[in-house]
């Protein structure tokens, strides 16, 4: 009996130094981890303190990513599911105005300055906000001197259009399919009045990353204003499959920035909260 005492005395006392030695080891690991972050803290301006606890997570669930990446990352949303805990799109009514699977305007969102993109680079009846209308005339005048050939085949879309297309394609494909290449209504960039879909009236428009316009944007529809917006290998960011066809206008300063540091227009927004 005495024995048994003893030995049930000495099981407990080692699972109590355990338990404790445990404890420990993960605060110290935190404290580690804060200690880092709170170094990040001085040097990345776009570290944000209230998101700490989500940068340790995603830190953890990401070990091999970069701490600069982590705070990218986590600022943009992707440490949550697409579609949850949404927010307004930032900066409304600016070039800058952020719409992506965390982003949404809302139904009665109309961008002021509409007008009717020039019919020589277009389709009939498409819309842009004037200041991105004038660059893509620019833009298509210099391709054109290049013998290059774009044509405007998609612009702005209203809330109430967007949910025919995304209907549609959810008919066709199904929710999960149709969500990796067509927005919700009121996630669409489209209905920022910022964004044009092109062909090269030769090619259908899905095949637009086989020409030599498309080779020709990339080198310089910075210089217009204009983004790649759904790029290759970026899908993960953007959460949507690449269109070489979908250009965004934000601006010769930040399409330069971009095009400079080769990140997404998402990216760019996370590290210029
Ligand atoms: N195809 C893009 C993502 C849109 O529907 O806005
Ligand atoms: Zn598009």
């Amino acid at each position: 009996m005495k024995n048994i005492i003893i030995y049930i005395s000495i099981i407990t006392l080692i699972s109590i130094s355990i338990f404790i030695f445990l404890i420990t080891k993960k605060d110290e690991v935190k404290e580690n981890k804060l200690e880092t972050l709170n170094h990040i803290d001085k040097k990345v301006p776009y570290f944000n303190k209230s998101y700490t606890n989500r940068y340790i997570k995603y830190h953890q669930q990401k070990k091999s990513l970069p701490l600069k990446s982590v705070i990218i990352h986590v600022n943009i949303g992707l440490d949550k599911d697409y579609y949850q805990s949404t927010t307004i799109a930032p900066n409304l009514y600016t070039n800058k105005v952020l719409v992506n699977k965390y982003h949404y305007l809302e139904k009665n969102y109309i961008p002021p300055n509409l007008v009717e993109v020039y019919e020589g680079y277009s389709k009939p009846g498409m819309h842009l906000v004037k200041e991105a209308a004038n660059h893509y005339r620019k833009m298509a005048e210099e391709m054109k001197k290049n013998n290059l050939t774009i044509r405007v085949i998609s612009s702005y879309r209203s809330f109430d259009y967007q949910q025919k297309l995304y209907d549609k394609y959810s008919q066709i494909d199904g929710k999960k399919e149709a969500d990796k290449y067509s927005a919700r209504p009121g996630y669409s960039e489209h209905q920022t009045g910022l964004v044009i879909d092109i062909d090269n009236e030769a090619l259908p428009y899905e095949r637009f990353g086989e020409t030599k316009e498309f080779l020709w944007l990339k080198e310089n529809a910075h210089q217009f204003g204009f983004i790649l917006r759904y790029p290759e290998h970026k899908e993960f960011i953007t959460g949507y499959t690449s269109e070489a066809w979908h250009y965004r206008y934000v601006g010769k300063e930040i399409a330069t920035y971009i095009k400079k540091h080769n990140i997404t227009f998402d990216e760019y927004c996370a590290m210029n909260l």
